[in-house]
């Protein structure tokens, strides 16, 4: 067997956070060394336990859960509620609460603790706003060289939520975006209008979920079936995976396509707050070293799918 890829998951633990961490944990790519937590689609008071309380549900309490930032650098936070409902996971109550694997240091000095303590570099996933990252990176730089890459659910230029043109997960902490970009990693971004156009599942693979008859399959469905980031196609149900199509460019590369490109993040205050400007016809004639992100650009849409509906079946 391939060797596992040492992991650490950043999110923002909402319904697409859920799904991804589900796919994580069925992964026998993955190494999940650290959970962090960040606040995003709800505040850090949901986002935290719903993190604890997945990973339980998924049989991996064990994986170390640190919190993180409850806002972003330096501008206020705001929340997708309306999306994932007031507790991030559509009001979804587990039987109990678990903080069992929650661990003392903050989410950037875990992913500083684990840097110094691993030989081989480790794979940051970001699934939610780049805060955690950012605040890592400032703090010690001297640990940038122990990253592999930073795999993000973000960049966008066409199309946006909420606004016109800005991804959420940018919008809420564009600094923070910029603070990965200018930082000299390799910065891959799954962007969200991947995940429209590629990376979705349809109403029919939804009840296919629905049918698959186990706990985790019952929890996926609920929490989807409740999700309001769809679109309606001939009047059936059309969901983008966002933070699913991130962990799963992460295991399965060889599903998707990337393009490595000049990129910079608007962090004006205007509606273009969150727009990622990308080169990608090199008009501004970048030298490959200036080029600094990696924009993820296609996928195998069944490929993606049996994947995800693979991970669900893996629980039994
Ligand atoms: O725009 C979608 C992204 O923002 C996803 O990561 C979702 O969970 C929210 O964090
Ligand atoms: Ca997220």
């Amino acid at each position: 067997m391939e060797k596992k890829i040492p992991v650490i998951i950043d999110c923002d633990t909402g319904v697409d956070d859920a799904g991804a961490l589900m796919m994580a944990c069925a992964s026998d790519r993955l190494d999940i060394l650290a959970v962090t937590t960040v606040s995003g689609n709800v505040g850090l008071e949901h986002t935290h336990p719903n993190t604890l309380n997945v990973l339980k549900l998924f049989g991996r309490g064990e994986i170390p859960v640190a919190k993180g930032a409850d806002a972003p650098l330096v501008r206020p936070p705001f929340k997708a509620s309306a999306v994932h409902g007031f507790n991030g996971l559509r009001n979804y109550q587990f039987a109990e609460n678990t903080t069992a694997a929650q661990v003392d240091l903050p989410a950037a000095a875990y992913m500083a603790k684990l840097l110094e303590e691993r030989a081989e570099k480790i794979t940051i996933i970001a699934l939610g706003p780049l805060t955690n990252v950012a605040i890592l990176l400032l703090a010690r730089p001297d640990l940038a060289d122990k990253i592999d890459k930073i795999i993000f659910m973000g960049a966008s230029y066409q199309d946006g939520n909420p606004t016109p043109i800005g991804t959420f997960n940018v919008l809420v902490d564009p600094e923070a975006f910029r603070i990965c970009l200018e930082s000299g990693l390799p910065v891959y971004g799954v962007g969200r209008l991947l995940a429209l156009q590629h990376a979705y599942i349809t109403q029919d693979e939804l009840e296919e979920i629905g049918r698959i008859g186990n706990r985790v399959g019952d929890f996926v469905y609920r929490i989807l079936s409740a999700y309001t980031d769809y679109r309606l196609v001939d009047g059936k149900k059309v969901i983008a995976m966002f933070d699913e199509a991130t962990v799963a460019f992460t295991a399965a590369p060889e599903l998707f396509t990337c393009q490595k490109y000049f990129c910079e993040v608007d962090c004006g205050n205007d509606w273009k707050r969150g727009l990622t400007y990308i080169d990608f016809d090199g008009n501004l004639k970048k030298a490959e070293e200036e080029k600094n992100l990696y924009y993820v650009e296609t996928a195998d849409r069944e490929g993606f799918v049996k994947l995800m509906l693979d991970a669900i079946r893996s629980y039994g």
